[in-house]
């Protein structure tokens, strides 16, 4: 136990956080473990009597947005407000109990960001330095984070703008990424100097250093960052050249701040802005973040660092509360590898929802299949075999038998006191449920109603009351009686991790009021006496769908992104230009078929090869981004469309002469349905 705080349940008052959604494609049942798990968390916290609030919002800008919308040529705000809607309902459906949920283009969350950054300047912690940026030569435009991939500079690994993903996952800051090239154009970046502002987080190491060893959560999110703080702790680029963004608190700059500014900010502002709704009186907001709340943040393993250093940094540079918990996450696979949105290798989250499946299924799963800290695999077997043996076959059937005997005999709950040994049991499980939230453990959270059904199963099952009922009609009774008992105590357990499975059970026992407001108290207060007959909780899932499932998932792997299911379709498709061209417009453009008659990567570029593409009259040398997404050997022979009259460009260093047409982020090569010679004009 830290020494430095008390156990939950304190006098303060709560705010649990989950980290912010970027708004910008669809969620896949990966992206849902934080949500989840901080869902099942502050509603623990509440069962222990904690006033607690749970608030999140989506993520709005900074470059995740930018780059897609750009992508997608929708405006940024229009782009990101339309996920964030998916976003609040598909949070909605899964039980996801915010408090408020906002998103980081709101007003309030504007204001507070630029007044702390204001703060910040006033007290002295931002500095202005000239800095090598990304740019791109040839649109002459700046390319600031998500603009550009390369390599980082730390292990090697590709990384994009401002975060090595695939590799050490560090942030890295601007200028740091090596070998540059534009995401949009494919360019290859080069840098120039500008003015940007610092954080100067130096002058927060000896502060942060003691914070580390105060703060509490997973040991993850406390082992690398005591590393990042005990070396050198550089400035921290706080502004971008981006027109997308939060301003810069400074009429003479047309910087806008980095996201990860005001991303974290909107967890003060969506707590502000719940406070505006109930009033002060009934949880105050000032208090919470300028004073003693209890701040527990729950994030996934690539934001480590800017929650345990960038942030607490800023918070304490503004004279705001510093976090007590950082519980993070370990990664989410698929079948043992990573999901990808844009291979389609994933479960969506509105397909689980839409295939049928109880929410709570899923939210038992996610969050009880492995510790918080570690990796966490999903499969349809898996989840099918977890469901069936544990909520179906353990809990389901406890309560289900239990429960039906009760009503058929006593027509609810006997009339007797409940057996030492079950209350003991329970007293034992309120204490462990209690253990598990002060070990930020929210699998030992779920997991305590699931051992206390087994216990009730073999309770059951050793006192054989049917049996009783003639023999030893008071025995029978006291045992139907610690039955109920158990029942009761694990609706209010289970209702963290399965709010819907546990307000029905509440509802079968026929107790009044809610259970989500129940505290541990009431799972020994005495039962309803009437209860009428008990129906299954949970369905078993069947075999038979677990294989179309599976088969499913396998099945769209093969087909090219988004494809499939037109799950993604809406928002994923670009609708058709507005603006239309004339005739002799679209006979500017001289198309011909082509054949690849070679195909060689470009040193020093990862996603580009040169090209021979015969068109009949000549073989013309082309540079296409099709490294990554073909096999360079299977491209000799195939048959493609060229635009033969583009202006010539030079990449890496080679010259390209026309344009090879493909469909798509996968680059599905445009080819002729016949065998037209090459150089053939297509019109
Ligand atoms: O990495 C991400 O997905 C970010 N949108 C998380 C932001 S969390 C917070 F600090 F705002
Ligand atoms: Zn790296």
């Amino acid at each position: 136990m830290n020494q430095h705080h008390e156990p939950f349940p304190t006098d303060r008052p709560a705010v649990v956080t989950c980290g912010l959604p970027y708004a910008n494609g669809d969620l896949h049942i990966g992206h849902l473990r934080g949500n989840l798990s901080a869902d099942v968390f502050a509603r623990a916290l509440e069962k222990l009597g904690q006033q607690t609030v749970y608030v999140c919002g989506s993520d709005m800008h900074g470059t995740p947005i930018a780059v897609e919308a750009e992508k997608h040529d929708v405006p940024p705000e229009e782009f990101a407000l339309r996920y964030h809607e998916q976003y609040r309902e598909t949070f909605e459906r899964f039980g996801i109990d915010f408090d408020n949920y906002g998103h980081t283009h709101e007003p309030t969350n504007i204001e507070l960001t630029q007044e702390i950054v204001r703060t910040l300047e006033e007290e002295g912690y931002v500095v202005e330095k000239p800095i090598q940026v990304a740019w791109d030569p040839i649109e002459d435009q700046p390319l600031p984070d998500r603009y550009v991939e390369g390599t980082c500079p730390y292990c090697g690994e590709t990384a994009r703008g401002d975060e090595c993903d695939e590799g050490c996952g560090r942030h890295l800051e601007p200028g740091e990424i090596e070998e540059p090239t534009s995401v949009i154009t494919g360019n290859p970046a080069e840098y120039r100097t500008r003015e940007h502002e610092f954080f100067r987080l130096s002058e927060l190491q000896e502060y942060l250093q003691a914070f580390i060893d105060r703060l509490e959560g997973t040991d993850n999110a406390k082992r690398q960052p005591r590393e990042w703080i005990e070396g050198e702790l550089k400035d921290w680029c706080i502004t971008r050249d981006l027109d997308w963004g939060i301003d810069y608190p400074d009429e003479e700059t047309d910087l806008v701040l980095y996201v990860w500014v005001d991303a974290p900010i909107e967890y003060v502002a969506a707590t502000k802005a719940y406070t505006e709704c109930v009033g002060a009186d009934a949880y105050d907001w000032e208090r919470v973040w300028k004073d003693d709340g209890e701040i527990v943040h729950v994030i996934g393993p690539d934001i480590i660092q800017h929650h345990s250093v960038f942030w607490p940094a800023m918070l304490r540079a503004a004279g705001y509360t510093e976090p007590r918990a950082v519980m993070a996450s370990g990664f989410v696979t698929l079948n043992g590898a990573g999901f990808s949105t844009s291979r389609n290798r994933a479960v969506w989250a509105r397909e689980y929802l839409d295939e049928g499946f109880d929410p709570d299924l899923l939210r038992y799963y996610i969050t009880t299949h492995s510790g918080l800290q570690q990796d966490l695999d999903f499969s349809w077997d898996r989840f099918q075999e977890r469901v069936n043996s544990e909520l179906v076959g353990t809990l389901g059937n406890f309560l289900y038998r239990s429960l039906l005997f009760a009503h058929r005999n006593y027509e609810g709950t006997p009339d007797t006191p409940c057996p030492q040994p079950v209350t003991e049991r329970i007293e034992t499980a309120l204490q462990a449920f209690e253990a598990a939230v002060n070990d930020y453990s929210v699998r030992g959270i779920g997991s305590v109603p699931v051992e206390l059904a087994r216990f009730g199963n073999e309770y059951i099952q050793r006192n054989e009351p049917w049996k009783l009922t003639d023999e030893d009609p008071d025995r029978a009774a006291a045992v139907i009686r610690g039955c109920v008992q158990l029942a009761k105590a694990i609706a209010v357990l289970l209702e963290p991790t399965a709010p819907g499975a546990a307000a029905r059970l509440w509802s079968q026992l026929n107790e009044d009021g809610s259970v989500h407001d129940a505290t541990l108290e009431t799972a020994l207060a005495a039962p309803t006496a009437r209860f009428e007959e008990p129906t299954e909780l949970f369905e078993p899932i069947e075999d038979e769908r677990v294989e179309t499932l599976a088969q499913r998932l396998d099945d769209r792997q093969a087909q090219p992104e988004d494809g499939g299911d037109g799950i993604d379709a809406e928002t994923a498709l670009e609708p058709p230009a507005d603006e239309r061209i004339n005739f002799e417009e679209f006979q500017a453009l001289d198309l011909r078929v082509g054949r690849i008659t070679a195909a060689e990567p470009i040193e020093g570029a990862d996603k580009l090869l040169e090209l021979a593409v015969d068109i009949g009259h000549e073989t013309r040398q082309v540079v296409a981004g099709l490294r990554q997404l073909h096999d360079v050997e299977d491209l000799p022979g195939t048959r493609v469309v060229l635009l033969a009259n583009l202006e010539k460009a030079e990449l890496f260093g080679v010259e390209s002469d026309g344009m090879v047409l493909a469909a798509g982020e996968q680059a599905d090569l445009l080819t002729t349905h016949g065998e037209t010679p090459p150089g053939t004009t297509i019109k």
